[in-house]
């Protein structure tokens, strides 16, 4: 009998204890206001991002029209070619080309891994034409190079800042630096953290592209 006693008791007990516990939980939250009443303005996002329609290769290519003739300069060699105008850049690149430093990760615009240089000008591959290179100058990955030939300034202090880890945002790193340092060659920490926030990398945390960034701007 006297245990029974105990163990309802030491049930209770613990029973209370639970409950206890949880008002406290429940008050402390109280502590966090709503982002509403800290921001007065604030709402949360219900319009979704516009959904862009990428068709697979398989649809692509039923989608040909025959092709289209054109010409550029890619790396600086003359092509000319018949494409099918429904080509995107990055397949040219990569599949007609054959020129597989130029990486292809969300074919949608968001990672930089695509980038190319057009005219001058940094662009993301998967988003352009083939047929947009008409009459243009294109350079890749592999037409960035140093005085004489050698490694490119950006292509040696990414490798001695251990900017390049897995490497499968280098090339697109490389060229928007490269735009950014043609376009401004004395570049603020400022001007290269903007120009590359349509980089992304999962590795190096991009602390070491900063600096590797930089110190290429000193090199001849
Ligand atoms: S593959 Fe072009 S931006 Fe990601
Ligand atoms: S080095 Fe791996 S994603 Fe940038």
């Amino acid at each position: 009998m006297k245990g029974k006693n105990w163990n309802l008791k030491s049930r209770n007990r613990r029973g209370s204890k639970r409950r206890v516990e949880g008002a406290e939980i429940r008050n402390s939250l109280k502590l966090y206001p709503k982002p509403s009443t800290l921001y007065p303005d604030f709402k949360p996002m219900t319009q979704k991002r516009p959904q862009v329609y990428f068709a697979p290769p398989s649809v692509r290519r039923r989608l040909t029209d025959g092709g289209v003739s054109f010409s550029c300069l890619v790396n600086g060699r003359k092509i000319e070619r018949e494409i099918d105008s429904s080509r995107a850049l990055i397949e040219f690149i990569r599949e007609d080309l054959g020129l597989k430093g130029t990486k292809e990760g969300c074919g949608e615009g968001e990672c930089g891994a695509c980038m190319v240089l057009v005219d001058g000008k940094a662009v993301n591959a998967c988003l352009m034409m083939a047929v947009q290179l008409q009459g243009r100058e294109l350079i890749t990955i592999e037409g960035i190079k140093g005085k004489n030939g050698g490694l490119h300034p950006l292509q040696k202090t990414f490798m001695a800042e251990g900017a390049v880890q897995c490497g499968f945002c280098s090339p697109g790193l490389i060229i928007a630096s490269e735009a950014l340092l043609r376009r401004k060659p004395d570049a603020t920490l400022e001007d290269i953290k903007l120009e590359l926030t349509g980089n992304l990398c999962r590795c190096t945390g991009y602390e070491k592209v900063l600096s590797a960034v930089q110190k290429a701007q000193k090199l001849p």
